[in-house]
């Protein structure tokens, strides 16, 4: 924390009543909502491609044509393609979109180029708008390698089921939404096939962050400077949770520049494509990963057993989905899963889309990647711990990713780019003469090493917020002591409500997985903090050497 710091939240000009429904309100994208100046809305029948698939673009439009640039957007920005003159339409958008699909038809294809090196791609459409002025929207693909042998590159892994399920088009995510009766229920699944909302591809440099990054004075109100912007700017109320331009392409971006030989692939080529780990030496996750498949799972353990090294820079391990339809829709039932989901009457239960630590399932999060997210969460926002550790406390320097850079027992990896919160992932401990080690029932794989610990909650400290004032509150807590033990009592809450993020690392099989748990790591390389970007080259360097 600087000494300077400010004791005042950010404002973006907006009344109390706005800044309320800001946090407390459900704002979304639809069809329609910018009136008069008309609009343009794009999406791609897949998430991602390879060198020679042809890309479907459906496009609707107020306008009758539109032109399309088509960006990759790595260590810079190189355009390589563009076309003006293209034909569109306004499409009817069901109701339930955001559940369905939109269904428009197909305005475009393009083939993917034999020499688009894999990447993220950025599309911009630009057509007039019914006043004149210029409308626009943006889209995103992912341009995967073909499979084969990778030597010295390494595989990043998009978050896309996280993105998929906080993406607020066309009103329902699996956050809020206008689903059920009352149209005032989360959505169950969620479709691929609709828009991504804004800001999901690209932000400004001065879009708030999750993590407050004010000095928060004693019993003070929480606010929530990400969302008021959201409102105050017409941005999506989750731009700030999930998506590229938040969380994977920074990542992306630093270690191109960084020099690393870097390939992108989605989420969705891990579970349907499992193959594609096979050539990599080293293969990373990054930002907010909240949403994971069985089979992806089963794809990372593979590849790890068979001596794969997996590096996951992320946080929220938290909620198995499964994926229908081709992969065109997500399934979710989350909170609501012993109640809704249908494989506890008729299914395979193990496959419960719930939390991966409901005992049911019998695969916590811990197997794969070594932490918990119900031993985790929250960290620097709301009122769960406000004023906490903003770095990782370390307390292992002499192990190899923290070589050469200077940093000592007890000191804060990472606190000047504000790399702990906002969601963590931790593990039970115990301190045994000043070192943590995992308990015997935290579940942690053998030979875990807790390199660093810091402290998270999971329910928001009331003493001082009064109950209409709380956005998180202990509700997740009664959540995961309802889904861990059986009952939403207070006891168990006092069991689950006291969590912790950690950087861990153990070997399995002829393999190895290294595990920063916690979403914000890539505010560490946004910022160049020295040390966060020395621990992640040590990191991806023995990775690629071994
Ligand atoms: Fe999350």
């Amino acid at each position: 924390m600087t000494p300077h710091q400010a004791t005042s939240y950010p404002d973006f000009g907006l009344t109390p009543d706005e800044r309320r429904f800001a946090v407390r309100g459900h704002y979304y994208e639809t069809p329609g909502m910018d009136g008069g100046r008309g609009e343009i809305w794009c999406y791609s029948d897949r998430f991602s491609y390879r060198p020679g698939d042809v890309v479907r673009l459906q496009v609707s439009a107020t306008a009758s044509s539109f032109s399309i640039r088509i960006e990759r957007d790595g260590a810079r920005l190189t355009k390589v393609f563009e076309r003006h003159g293209l034909k569109c339409h306004w499409q009817d958008t069901p109701d339930q979109c955001s559940v369905e699909g939109c269904g428009w038809e197909t305005s475009f294809e393009l083939t993917v180029g034999a020499d688009w090196p894999s990447g993220a791609y950025r599309m911009t459409l630009t057509a007039a708008g019914r006043g004149g002025a210029e409308i626009a929207c943006q889209h995103l693909i992912i341009v995967a390698s073909q499979p084969g042998g990778r030597p010295g590159r390494v595989l990043q892994v998009a978050a896309t089921g996280t993105w998929l399920a906080y993406n607020t088009w066309g009103g329902s995510n699996a956050y809020q939404g206008i689903t059920g009766h009352g149209r005032d229920q989360y959505a169950r699944m969620v479709s691929t096939q609709r828009p991504w909302c804004r800001g999901f591809v690209t932000l400004p440099a001065d879009a708030p962050r999750v993590p407050v990054e004010i000095s928060v004075p004693p019993r003070t109100v929480p606010r929530y400077p990400h969302m008021e912007w959201a409102l105050a700017t017409g941005h999506s109320k989750k731009y700030a949770s999930a998506g590229w331009a938040s969380y994977d392409g920074h990542f992306f971006r630093w270690a191109e520049r960084a020099g690393y030989a870097i390939d992108l692939a989605s989420q969705h080529e891990l579970h349907f494509s499992p193959e594609i780990l096979a050539g990599y030496d080293c293969v990373v996750f990054v930002g907010h990963d909240e949403y994971w498949t069985w089979e992806m799972r089963d794809a990372v353990d593979r590849y790890v057993e068979q001596g794969g090294h997996a590096a996951r820079f992320a946080g929220n391990f938290m909620w198995q989905t499964r994926l229908e339809d081709e992969g065109r829709r997500q399934v979710c039932y989350k909170y609501r899963a012993r109640a809704e989901d249908p494989v506890y009457q008729t299914g395979d239960v193990t496959r419960a889309t719930n939390s991966w630590e409901a005992p049911e399932i019998g695969r916590p999060g811990a197997l794969t990647f070594g932490l918990n997210a119900t031993r985790g969460v929250y960290a620097g926002w709301g009122g769960c711990a406000p004023r906490g550790a903003r770095g990782f406390p370390v307390y292992r320097p002499e192990h190899w990713a923290f070589a050469g850079t200077g940093i000592y027992y007890g000191d804060l990896l990472g606190a000047d780019g504000h790399v702990f919160g906002y969601e963590v992932d931790g593990l039970d401990y115990e301190i045994r003469g000043g070192l943590p080690h995992a308990t015997a029932d935290s579940g942690a794989p053998d030979g875990l090493q807790i390199l660093a610990l810091g402290l998270a909650s999971q329910v928001e400290e009331s003493a001082d917020i009064p109950l209409e004032d709380q956005f998180l509150s202990d509700e997740d807590g009664r959540f995961t002591a309802e889904t861990l033990f059986g009952e939403a009592s207070d006891e168990n809450l006092e069991r689950v409500k006291r969590g912790n993020g950690m950087i861990v690392n153990f070997g399995r099989g002829r393999g190895e997985v290294f595990h920063v748990g916690s979403c914000e790591w890539v505010a560490g390389l946004l910022q160049r903090d020295a040390m966060v970007e020395k621990v992640t080259a040590n990191v991806l360097e023995r990775f690629l050497r071994a």
